[in-house]
């Protein structure tokens, strides 16, 4: 049997643990099958021939690159808020006075699947120009039950259009709607839930998410939220910690959650518990940075503990208006003391598991799916260590140059 490719001459950084740092192969080649990775190893070894063989010329090549956390799909501005919050208001004051996701929500409702679709493309188009192969999207600005699912659907097309891999989350559970206000936990009963077994029913999400924090949910809200979700088969995630310590990175470690993301305040017991289950944790500093925060997530306790840590841009209107990954991940670094080799898996191993993704990519490895970023770098810190730079060369995504 043949390859359908074969990638000579490329040095691979495979990111797959061990002693070698970025798990590196030099003077190596891929050989790839039916969209997958087929054979890895040195120039040397190389077992077959390929109907097609490209020399990559000595370039770096990593997994391709994954967000695991995004709101891409939205609809409004939000740009008012950026100077309300220069001029001394904080976030939650901005969210308590109507402003905040509510103001979101307002521009999502009066738009379709189609026009959110096609709002969002600009901002896939900068991820994907980085070297993303994989993209999570999450609902949360519709908070009806048929916008949400309009987020959704508009969600899943971005994957079709796009040619990356998405990943779709049902974040209903962002904020408590007008309608709603006062009445959170009938939000939950009479909208939240019924959603959850809806999206399942039509394969139109595939995690669970909710905002837990004093401007949104309560830990027994999300509870029986997170029971619903179970129920219906998907795993959960859960925006936890972000402005104070509700003891979410606890809770949805207790329903093996799949990641838990922000986590500022997250204390030793929220920890351990992470760890306990493994649970990803997500770095985002790109909200870190754009409301001001001042208290750092747990860096050092994280990875003492073993917890894995991924970083994502969290790319949405209000407190990450950022659509640069790499920018992330250099953030991770300097801001929060993440060394680069760990940023790096951040948004390729790490992130992938975030997305229960881990046995289909994020590493370069035999059998997994060919998604490749190849890059113009001498090393792989550079990748991360310019601002704005974009070195990428080129992506293969399931076996195909995109
Ligand atoms: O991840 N924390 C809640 N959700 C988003 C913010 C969404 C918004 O402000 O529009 C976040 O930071
Ligand atoms: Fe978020």
């Amino acid at each position: 049997m043949r390859f359908d490719r074969l990638l000579t001459h490329a040095r691979l950084a495979t990111m797959v643990p061990g002693e070698v740092a970025y798990g590196a192969l030099l003077d190596a080649a891929i050989g790839i099958r039916d969209r997958r990775i087929a054979w890895i190893g040195p120039m040397s070894e190389v077992p077959e021939t390929a109907l097609e063989t490209e020399s990559l010329d000595g370039r770096w090549v990593t997994p391709a690159l994954v967000d695991c956390h995004t709101h891409l799909v939205f609809a409004g501005d939000r740009s008012d808020e950026f100077e309300r919050r220069l001029a001394g208001e904080s976030y939650a004051g901005i969210s308590r006075s109507g402003g905040g996701i509510r103001k979101t929500v307002e521009a999502t409702r009066k738009a379709g699947a189609a026009e959110l679709a096609g709002g969002a493309l600009s901002r896939l188009d900068a991820l994907s120009a980085e070297g993303v192969g994989t993209i999570e999207i999450k609902s949360g600005y519709g908070l009806t039950f048929e916008s949400e699912l309009a987020m959704l659907r508009a969600a899943r097309s971005l994957g079709l259009v796009s040619g990356l891999r998405v990943s779709t989350t049902l974040l209903a559970a962002h904020s408590i709607p007008v309608e709603y206000e006062g009445r959170s936990g009938a939000y939950i009963d009479e909208v939240c839930i019924p959603l959850i077994r809806e999206a399942a029913r039509e394969g139109l999400a595939d995690a669970v998410d909710a905002y837990c924090e004093s401007i949104a949910f309560s830990p027994e809200e999300i509870r029986r939220l997170f029971i619903a979700a179970k129920a219906a088969g998907l795993p959960v995630k859960l925006h936890a910690d972000q402005l104070s310590d509700t003891g979410g990175a606890k809770l949805v470690a207790e329903f093996d959650g799949l990641s838990a993301d922000h986590l500022e305040f997250t204390n030793a017991d929220g920890i351990a518990a992470m760890a306990k289950a493994g649970t990803v944790a997500v770095i985002l500093p790109g909200a870190f940075y754009g409301i001001g925060e001042t208290q750092k997530p747990p860096v050092a306790a994280l990875r003492a503990a073993g917890v894995p840590m991924a970083v994502a841009t969290d790319a949405n209107p209000g407190t990450s208006p950022m659509v640069s990954l790499l920018t992330a991940a250099n953030m991770a670094c300097n801001l929060f003391g993440l060394t680069v080799e760990e940023a790096l898996a951040g948004v390729t191993r790490e992130g992938a598991r975030a997305l229960g993704l881990a046995k289909d990519i994020g590493t370069l490895e035999t059998g997994k799916r060919a998604d490749l970023a190849i890059w113009d770098v001498e090393r792989p810190a550079e990748i991360i260590q310019w601002i704005g730079l974009r070195p990428l060369h080129g992506r293969i995504l399931g076996g195909e140059w995109l």
